[in-house]
């Protein structure tokens, strides 16, 4: 059967860096706060001239390269994010013209911070299919531009960035040993659209909005609903939790994603972490993680990676990967 292995990794960190202490006289707020409550110190914000598109081609060029692939050869981009430069064209039709590809399809995906969970489904079902052999996969964002500023429960979460992985196929023997995307669960409930949206959009205000969050509620779906994803994918994967070597969060919260290690049975030295220096960038949060934990040679050939993220919607979900 065909896989879908990951060939390369890249990322891209806007190069403003604001410190938890940055709120400080902003807002009834403390970097105390922020850090025992979050596990967040600092986050990167987009320069004003920066949008979502730069931030993914930067990211998308380091994959490739990365990869020691050309963007001619690519079938395919996916950027998941929910802060594209304009309502259309898409970010990736952009990501596309900026890597100088001339052939393929790009587009976006929008499940919040599920999306590169929910993208990587989506790659991986395309190059199971024989629809693409080599896809590109972004979760880029700038969550900057929808910041309500004097909100203090969201604004000192968040931070923008991009980060890439090259899908390519492969042919495999069809077990739990083969190497690539292995399985991927997928969950959304619209019941609970008011715990987490914002306040805008082309078909009600006409404006981007801003983000609006009841964050325990967030948090709790978040513990029980993350393990569960996680577990479910290992099952489909014909694997064990005591078989798992790296959990790659969606990077929220510190507190959420030792609570979800905890369920798993798995130590914090089996968790990659990157949320103190990049906040939650939403989409871009697990590809950061993988591309900074590949860059750090974490990774080892054979390897079982369970990636997981859970979003507004709420959307939720899980891969595991034999790296
Ligand atoms: N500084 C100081 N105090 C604060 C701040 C702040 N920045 N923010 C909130 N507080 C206060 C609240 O007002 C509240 O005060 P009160 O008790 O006087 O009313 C108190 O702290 C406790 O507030 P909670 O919201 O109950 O705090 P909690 O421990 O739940 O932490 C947080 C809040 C960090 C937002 C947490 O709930 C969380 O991480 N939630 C999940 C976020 C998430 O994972 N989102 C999904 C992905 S995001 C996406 O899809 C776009």
């Amino acid at each position: 059967m065909r896989r879908a292995i990951i060939r390369g990794t890249g990322h891209y960190l806007p190069e403003r860096v604001v410190e938890n202490s940055w709120f400080e006289d902003k807002l009834d707020t403390s970097d105390e706060w922020i850090r025992t409550r979050t596990g967040i110190e600092r986050r990167h914000f987009a320069a004003e001239d920066e949008r979502t598109s730069d931030l993914g081609i930067r990211a998308g060029r380091a994959a490739l390269q990365d990869a020691g692939i050309p963007a001619e050869r690519l079938d395919a981009v996916i950027v998941a994010t929910s802060t594209p430069d304009l309502t259309f064209p898409s970010v990736a039709t952009m990501v596309q013209a900026g890597l100088g590809m001339k052939g393929g399809f790009a587009y976006d995906l929008q499940a919040v911070c599920a999306g590169f969970v929910y993208a990587l489904a989506n790659a991986d079902a395309m190059i199971r299919a024989g629809l693409a052999d080599r896809v590109l996969v972004i979760g880029a964002e700038t969550f900057s531009r929808i910041m309500d500023w004097t909100d203090r429960g969201t604004c000192v979460l968040f931070g923008d960035g991009a980060g890439a992985v090259l899908l390519e196929a492969t042919e495999a023997e069809g077990s739990s040993a083969d190497r690539g995307i292995l399985a991927t669960d997928l969950n959304s409930d619209g019941q609970y659209r008011d715990l987490l949206y914002v306040d805008g959009g082309v078909a009600s205000t006409g404006t981007a909005g801003h983000l609006r969050m009841q964050g325990n509620l967030v948090f709790r779906h978040a513990v029980e609903k993350l393990a569960e994803t996680a577990h479910r994918a290992l099952d489909k994967a014909g694997l064990a939790p005591e078989q798992v070597d790296w959990l790659v969060p969606h990077q929220a919260n510190l507190r959420i994603i030792e609570a979800t290690a905890r369920r798993m049975h798995l130590p914090m030295e089996k968790v990659v972490l990157t949320v103190a220096d990049h906040g939650n960038t939403s989409a871009a949060s697990i590809p950061l993680a993988l591309s900074v934990a590949n860059a750090e040679g974490r990774f080892s050939p054979g390897q079982v990676l369970v990636a997981e993220a859970i979003g507004g919607g709420l959307a939720w979900g899980s891969v595991v990967l034999r790296w």
